[in-house]
């Protein structure tokens, strides 16, 4: 096939596209897989039943279901829904918003594509603008979702070494150029993978720094609050006209109904929701349906924060315990402080090898991680750093988790004993 640039650009070489290809077919033998690799949300018995109850609901109310399935809704997404949203957003937080500050996507991946598109690349003047993501490692579905190659540009943290066996990741503020070809900042708070939570203090420097270029901060609330609360720091979301707060149903239970949210000023909903009609008229309506009402009463916020958080701070625990037994003082490691997100970061300082290698050894032992390099990009030279990191997800069965975390230390034992 003759491909155009960009056609060319999403059909070849796109780390994503061959990490989820080979971790399909690592799933797809017989033998049991210890799936600790990829980004799926645990199936959290009182949350499944409570949207089996909404859907419940909305079967057997005829005419509310026939809306919701046989219409389709404005682009930027269900008014009621966007009124349920802000409304809840206001009483929790002391925002003003409007449905006008609120805008829906088919899930917050494509809020990325759409965003990162409508903001760099050559503006109509010819000059260039890149998104600046200011701390690496950082969300793997950013790092090929640029239409042009060498639209991102994105720096190394500072590490801060918290104990022997702990690290946290910093934005390295001294080194950190805004100059004229940035079009946004972008960070992932709760971060994917590290589980980082950017302190108040940065993301008040970062909306700062961004506020005085006239570009917006987009801060990726994937697993923050108020929903699903995945997060173990006691912060607060950030929002003010010029920060782009995205949003999502998934991590709270809803992956397959692909919701996201932006809570941005008008003019980005409105290029968002322009977007969504150009490229698929409209959103899939069911998530939107399905969580309305409990956007409205506050339901979702109380099953956020005692049902969903305690479920993940608990399997956190867990995780971290299993990695504390297993690896002991058996080789050099450190941990990225576990603030948020389903994922442990692992670092294991000076690994004879990469945890390429090591992702491969692992895959032969049916244990599936994700190999650090893929959370590193927008830079021009490969970080070593970044190669001796692996993310492990710690929503599935204990038990599994366990087993995994037990086999990634005997590999690692063999990787500085071979
Ligand atoms: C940090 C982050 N942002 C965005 C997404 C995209 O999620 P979705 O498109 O399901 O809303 C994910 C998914 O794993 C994520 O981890």
């Amino acid at each position: 096939m003759k491909w155009s640039a960009t056609g060319t650009r999403f059909t070849s070489d796109s780390g994503i596209l061959r990490l989820m290809d080979d971790l399909g077919k690592a799933l797809s033998g017989s033998a049991k897989k210890y799936m600790l690799g990829g980004g799926n949300p645990a199936l959290i018995p009182e949350v499944a039943a409570l949207w089996r109850g909404q859907m419940r609901e909305l079967l057997d109310d005829p005419s509310r279901f026939d809306g919701v399935v046989g219409r389709y809704d404005a682009p930027q997404g269900r008014p009621a829904f966007l009124r349920a949203v802000a409304g809840m957003l206001n009483r929790e937080y002391g925002w003003n918003l409007t449905e006008e500050n609120i805008a829906v996507t088919n899930g917050s991946q494509a809020a990325f594509f759409m965003l990162f598109n409508l903001l760099a690349g050559p503006d109509a003047d010819g000059s260039r603008r890149r998104i600046l993501f200011p701390l690496m490692p950082e969300y793997i579905g950013y790092r090929d979702q640029a239409i042009r190659p060498g639209d991102f540009v994105a720096c190394e943290p500072e590490i801060e070494r918290i104990d022997d066996h702990m690290h946290k990741y910093h934005v390295d503020f001294d080194s950190l150029e805004v100059g004229h070809d940035i079009a946004a900042i972008c960070v992932s708070r709760p971060t994917n993978p590290t589980g980082n939570v950017l302190t108040d203090e940065e993301i008040a420097r970062l909306d700062h720094l961004a506020g005085s270029m006239a570009i917006p901060l987009i801060v990726d609330n994937a697993y923050g609050a108020p929903f699903p609360d995945i997060i173990f720091t006691d912060t607060r979301p950030t929002w003010n006209e010029n920060v782009v707060l995205s949003m999502s149903l998934s991590k709270i239970g809803l992956p397959s109904l692909r919701t996201g949210l932006l809570v941005a000023c008008p003019d980005i909903v409105q290029a968002v929701g322009a977007m969504n009609a150009i490229v698929s008229l409209a959103n899939g309506t069911v998530g939107q349906a399905l969580t309305e009402r409990l956007f409205e009463t506050g339901e979702i916020l109380r099953i956020s924060r005692e049902v969903v958080r305690p479920f993940y701070r608990g399997r956190c625990e867990h995780a971290l315990g299993c990695v504390r037994s297993s690896f002991a003082e058996r080789f050099p490691w450190s941990v990225h402080r576990p603030e948020g997100s389903l994922f442990l970061w692992l670092w294991f300082p000076d690994l004879p090898g990469t945890t390429t290698q090591l992702y491969e050894r692992l895959k032969e032992r049916d244990v599936i991680v994700v190999p650090g390099r893929y959370f590193s990009f927008g830079r021009n030279e490969p970080w070593e750093h970044a190669e001796q990191c692996i993310r492990v997800n710690y929503a599935m069965d204990r038990a599994d988790v366990e087993h995994g975390i037990a086999v990634i230390a005997e590999e690692v034992a063999r990787m500085w004993s071979e």
